[in-house]
């Protein structure tokens, strides 16, 4: 008998390879971004069922829990096929996030997240979201209690500092991992930055290697290649995918062969008839169909950049009120342009601006 592996059993030897993250393990280190607006449960269901390795909600007020706003409470409800999901808090008082916390708790989620890369004045201004890393000591003390106040790990997703003056995200780390925090996620990109420039993966390669604590680097993945690409070179301990995922809902299934070491699948008609599909369906048990169609739209048109007849198609969509007619003219659609895509389109930047 041959030593030597055949290459079919090549990639299931690697597929082993657990990823450990915090007590969490994970089929694959490719992670869905929280998006404002994007990231609700319909469309962590969705990204579930198209791969995304766990869930991140999107922010929550954790001032609105506090009020019992039925907006926000409704926002921590999930479906169990979204597991692994935590929700992401923001708030700009210790016992607010502490109650907030305790509802992430309550409500069933497997971890929370809190904001500390929030760059819009309206948050920052109250000392919540990227503020609140101004301070490396007065945070330690939040998270612990935060910590302290749940069973649940407690996470957080933060940038490289506050601006290029102030790039302090390895002291606090420090401080996270004094109070208990299990994992930091870092968008590479300081709060003054925003949403320009490009995220500086050296600078989260430099955290990683000093972290004592797991870090999952963010920014700039349009590719699944990309994706690995950062994984391998960086050696951060998961990526996550936030605008990438919108333009190419299969990056995450892409991204988990190529980490296999299998050839990316080619991506079909079919895969295309069956992700409309299943955005239909769980759209339609959420929302109003009003509303489910509003929702559609916009994704409809992330998904038909770089498509021949896709600004034609965009500019159908929203004329289009009926959901029924969304879907049609979207199955056909993809049925004449599914086969020529221009990628290009992908790595032109988009949607720049964000809670994170
Ligand atoms: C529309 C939008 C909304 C966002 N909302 C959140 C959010 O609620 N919480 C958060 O931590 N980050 C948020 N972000 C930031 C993303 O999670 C991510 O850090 C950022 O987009 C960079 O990653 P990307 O280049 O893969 O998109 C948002 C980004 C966008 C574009």
């Amino acid at each position: 008998m041959s030593a030597t592996p055949s290459p079919v059993s090549q990639p299931a030897v690697l597929a082993l390879r657990p990823v450990k993250l915090g007590p969490f393990t994970l089929e694959h280190p490719f992670i869905l971004a929280p998006m404002a607006g994007i990231t609700n449960s319909p469309y962590r269901r969705l990204m579930r069922r198209m791969g995304s390795a766990l869930m991140v909600s999107e922010l929550i007020s954790a001032n609105g829990m506090e009020y019992a706003s039925q907006r926000t409470l409704g926002m921590l409800k999930f479906h169990e096929e979204e597991r692994l999901l935590g929700h992401q808090i923001f708030g700009d008082t210790t016992e607010n996030l502490i109650r907030g916390a305790q509802k992430v708790e309550e409500f069933g989620a497997n971890f929370v997240d809190l904001n500390l890369g929030c760059p819009v004045p309206k948050i920052v201004k109250k000392g919540a979201g990227a503020a609140m890393c101004r301070n490396p000591a007065q945070l330690e003390k939040v998270l612990k209690a935060m910590v302290e106040s749940v069973k649940i790990p407690v996470t957080i997703k933060i940038r490289t500092g506050w601006d290029d003056s102030a790039r302090n995200a390895l002291e606090v780390i420090q401080a996270a991992h004094q109070a208990g925090i299990t994992w930091v996620a870092v968008h590479g990109r300081t709060r003054a930055q925003g949403y320009s420039g490009e995220a500086d993966w050296e600078f989260i390669g430099n955290l990683k290697a000093k972290s004592p604590l797991p870090i999952i680097g963010n920014g700039d993945l349009s590719t699944a290649e990309r994706a690995v690409e950062r994984m391998t070179t960086y050696g951060v301990d998961a990526v996550m995918i936030g605008r990438g995922a919108l333009r190419n809902p299969f990056i995450f299934r892409q991204a988990q062969a190529l980490w296999e070491g299998r050839t990316a699948p080619v991506t079909t008609l079919n895969d295309y008839l069956e992700l409309l599909q299943s955005q239909r369906e769980t759209l339609k048990g959420y929302f109003s169909p009003k509303l489910a169609a509003l929702h559609a739209r916009k994704f409809l048109a992330w998904y038909s950049a770089g498509f021949p007849g896709g600004s034609e198609f965009r500019r159908n969509v929203f004329t289009l009120v009926q959901e029924e007619d969304l879907w049609a003219e979207a199955r056909g659609f993809f049925e004449r342009s599914w086969r020529t895509r221009d990628f290009r389109h992908l790595a032109e930047p988009f949607l720049m601006g964000g809670h994170g």
